[in-house]
């Protein structure tokens, strides 16, 4: 089995990756760590149970992260994906934050690295808060992972967030500095031009969502507002390339998940812009080998979508 690691801020794309990963048997999901970015902590806990409760998945254990950025600095993407993170449709039967463990996120990681060492995968689809501090406490806990695989960042200096920056970037810029500057493991990221250019047309989304199932009923309902907020007219005109949804978090899941889904990548050195009037939180990609950095990370540029839909399909079967 793939032994996963997953950190999450989870509002609706968060959600689906997860979906997407409990729908395999053969991945196995070791923890759950949440921490802020979307929405609240505590609401990004509590989403992650709903997601679990959803999939009948409520013994896998969920972990409480940072609350906060590095520099203390909290943020929302309400008009994304709701004030709640997940659509604004509250679940009165929704499991109690009782569930989530004592243990906090970042003890956690390490300790689950620890007990499967070279083995374990971590997906981050979240500010990157969590894993900064990790590697902070534990030096050797990057080369304890298997791999890294982030959702964030951009190549092409095109932002969601501030006019250059992604939102997982922009959230927490020390903390994606920290990562991208320490972690030693293969590290693998989505950023968000490439997600963009790899939209799914709306016409697959009707599909998906009507689906006879629990899973597709509840990805319908928190669904719902950001498809009528984020993918207004005016609001896919600013996305990079053309029209149709995207599930940002699912593309570093997918990577993770199975090898041959990513069919192409471009090896480079990478680093975060802290300063600037412009462009703080910016992912810098240093092509010239101008900062001699020894690591390189890979930058997803092609994969396979015919694999990428038929696993979204089946996170709803
Ligand atoms: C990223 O920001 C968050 O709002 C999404 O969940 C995704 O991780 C996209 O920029
Ligand atoms: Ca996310």
């Amino acid at each position: 089995a793939k032994k996963l690691l997953v950190d999450v801020d989870c509002g609706v794309d968060d959600a689906q990756a997860i979906m997407m990963a409990l729908a395999v048997p053969s991945v196995q999901i070791l923890g759950i760590t949440c921490v802020h970015g979307n929405t609240t902590i505590e609401n990004v806990c509590r989403n992650t149970l709903r997601v679990l409760k959803a999939c009948g998945k409520l013994e896998i254990p969920v972990f409480q992260g940072a609350s906060k950025s590095i520099l203390g600095v909290s943020s929302n993407a309400g008009f994304f994906f709701g004030d709640d993170g997940l659509g604004g449709v509250p679940d009165p039967n929704a499991p109690g934050l009782e569930m989530v463990q004592k243990e906090g996120a970042v003890a956690a990681m390490i300790r689950i690295a620890t007990e499967h060492p070279g083995e374990v995968s971590l997906v981050a689809t979240a500010p990157l808060t969590n894993l900064a501090l990790a590697v902070r406490i534990d030096p050797t806990f990057p080369q304890k992972l298997k791999a890294l695989y982030i959702m964030g960042g951009n190549t092409e200096s095109r932002g969601n967030t501030t006019v250059c920056a992604e939102f997982n970037f922009a959230t927490d810029p020390e903390a994606a500095h920290i990562v991208l500057n320490d972690y030693t493991c293969p590290v693998y990221i989505a950023c968000w031009e490439f997600v963009c250019r790899y939209k799914l047309p709306w016409q697959f989304c009707d599909e998906w969502l009507a689906q006879d199932s629990e899973k597709a009923r509840f990805m319908a309902k928190i669904f719902q507002h950001t498809m009528d907020n984020a993918y207004s007219e005016h609001a896919q005109k600013e996305m990079v390339a053309g029209v149709g949804f995207v599930s940002c978090d699912s593309y570093a899941m997918a990577a993770a998940m199975d090898d041959s889904f990513v069919t192409k990548c471009d090896q480079v050195a990478v680093t975060v812009e802290l300063g600037g009037n412009y462009t703080r939180g910016m992912m810098v990609l240093d092509t010239l080998e101008l900062l001699k950095k020894k690591h390189k990370a890979f930058i997803l540029k092609e994969v396979d979508m015919q694999k990428f839909k038929t696993l979204m399909m089946n996170a709803l079967k």
